[in-house]
């Protein structure tokens, strides 16, 4: 249900995480907008909210016209204009720092007074602040990390950054809760706590696999049996997107002052080659419907390996 002073939210960035959050607002009775550069993004994006939530009647989690008025609830337009009448904006653009405070300095002129908020993975909300400047109230920017895949993953976690009141912490915690989450605090610290810990594992994930302690599927069942993961670290970066794991670790590497975050060779050349994960179709594994390998198998394994001399 709506909290006492949001009713509407605007979603900036049409994607796996941007899409799921949508869903998820729409379906706890939210309006929602949600806003891409990509008119094929938002395409995509649509039909993902049509196919999902048919799925959540045919497992019976939700009612057909539960459904229908969740669909209803949700609008997709191609400009940040269109998006007026939000009371909160969650952007959910890719992990470039450069790209996210120009996206923030152009939501302080359109949204005067309204909370923005980052789903950022790693880069410092203090640095996203100070994007709106000194007179665009920086006090009203927050983090609100959610999880992939957002209808399953029951964690937000809260980033204050610096200059961040306690009225937005509160209205966001507020908010993460009517959308069934469970808010969590932590500090303004590169990759929070989430990707601090869990960005250098699938890191190291791609050093054993470059430094052939064993083939991928091998590490993904080592640390599925092994250790209980739902998902072994290579298959998850897959369903991440290699390129956010890269842009995450370089934030690690800048903001913690350590080369040991460095993206591994392999990883930043997977994603050099285009192989982004699930959302291109291929990764480290290949997800092609006639690929033979699903997801645990991949034929072109030795040439990336080859290629960076491992
Ligand atoms: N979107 C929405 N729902 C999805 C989904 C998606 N992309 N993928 C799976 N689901 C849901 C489905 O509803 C499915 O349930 P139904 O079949 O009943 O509809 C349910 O998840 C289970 O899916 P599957 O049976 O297909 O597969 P599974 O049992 O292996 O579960 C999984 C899939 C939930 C993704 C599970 O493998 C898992 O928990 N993996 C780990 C996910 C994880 O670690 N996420 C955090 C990533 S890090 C992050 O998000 C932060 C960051 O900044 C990078
Ligand atoms: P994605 O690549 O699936 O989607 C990003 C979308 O943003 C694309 O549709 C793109 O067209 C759009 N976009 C890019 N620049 C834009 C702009 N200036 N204006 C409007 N739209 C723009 O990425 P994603 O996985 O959804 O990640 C989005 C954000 O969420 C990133 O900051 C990422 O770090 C974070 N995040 C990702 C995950 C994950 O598992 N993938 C989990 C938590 C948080």
């Amino acid at each position: 249900m709506a909290t006492s002073t949001i009713h509407t939210v605007a979603i900036i960035g049409a994607g796996q995480m941007g899409g799921g959050i949508a869903q998820v607002a729409a379906a706890c009775g939210f309006k929602t907008l949600v806003c891409d550069a990509s008119s094929a993004a938002l395409g995509r994006c649509r039909d993902g909210h049509t196919k999902r939530l048919a799925r959540e009647v045919e497992k019976g989690r939700m009612k057909e016209n539960d459904v229908q008025a969740a669909l209803s609830r949700l609008h997709y337009v191609e400009s940040l204009e269109m998006l007026k009448g939000a009371d909160i904006v969650i952007e959910a653009v890719v992990e470039d720092s450069r790209v996210k405070r120009e996206l923030f300095a152009k939501l302080a002129t359109l949204f005067p007074t309204q909370i923005l908020a980052s789903n950022t993975s790693s880069i410092s909300i203090t640095e996203i602040c100070a994007a709106v400047g000194p007179q665009g109230h920086p006090e009203r920017v927050v983090g609100m990390h959610f999880f992939n895949p957002v209808p399953v993953m029951k964690l937000v976690e809260v980033i204050r950054g610096l200059q961040t009141n306690a009225d937005t912490v509160q209205k966001v915690t507020q908010l993460a809760s009517a959308l069934g989450k469970t808010p969590i605090p932590a500090n303004d610290r590169a990759g929070f706590v989430s990707n601090r810990v869990l960005m250098p594992l699938i890191n190291e994930a791609f050093y054993a696999w470059m430094e052939g302690v064993a083939e991928p599927q091998h590490i993904d069942e080592i640390m599925k049996l092994g250790c209980n993961f739902p998902m072994g670290p290579l298959r998850l970066a897959d369903f991440i997107g290699l390129d956010t794991c890269v842009h995450i670790m370089n934030v690690l590497a800048d903001g913690l002052g350590s080369d040991r975050y460095r993206p591994c060779p392999l990883l930043r050349q997977l994603v050099a080659a285009g192989r982004l994960g699930d959302k291109t179709g291929k990764g480290v594994y290949d997800y092609a419907p006639q690929a033979t390998s699903s997801p645990g198998h991949t034929s072109s394994m030795t040439t990336s390996k080859a290629a960076v001399g491992a």
